[in-house]
């Protein structure tokens, strides 16, 4: 079964409270409950882990190649500044996907550039939660290529 590392950068622990008419209203702990669930349906093994560290989530990006097929990955706002994320992306040799909840092309300029997107597989943007189910849909699609 491939197994999928859905990682979470930072603030993402604050979903559900945080500036709601942008993020949504689910928690993280919802959020990922429904990944698990759509896990299931889709045959992955599905580990998530979040952070606010940008050191815990490249440890989480290398760790990954012992155990992970794939990574989903919203890197908050480390996204439109981390050269050492984009570095830990294209090291890791696993297909990654960008996701963001929010339609980043629609918010601030400073939003629009994305250091990790030309090191992902692919990206997926504004769908609230539902972005890391599509990328999980679309992981599958990738893994079975
Ligand atoms: C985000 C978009 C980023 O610009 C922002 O800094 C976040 C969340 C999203 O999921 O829409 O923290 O990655």
């Amino acid at each position: 079964m491939p197994a999928i590392l859905v990682l979470h950068g930072p603030n993402l622990n604050l979903l559900g409270s945080r500036e709601p008419e942008v993020y949504g209203s689910l928690t993280l702990k919802e959020i990922n409950e429904r990944l698990a669930v759509a896990g299931v349906e889709l045959g992955l093994e599905i580990r998530s882990f979040q952070s606010n560290s940008e050191g815990a989530l490249i440890d989480a990006l290398h760790q990954a190649r012992n155990w992970a097929d794939g990574v989903l990955f919203n890197p908050g706002g480390y996204t439109h500044t981390s050269v050492a994320l984009r570095d830990a992306v294209a090291a890791i040799g696993l297909p990654v996907i960008e996701v963001h909840l929010s339609n980043v092309y629609a918010r601030e300029e400073f939003r629009h550039q994305s250091l990790i997107s030309p090191v992902c597989s692919g990206k997926i943007v504004g769908f609230g939660w539902r972005s890391y189910w599509l990328g999980l849909q679309a992981m599958v699609h990738l893994l079975s290529e």
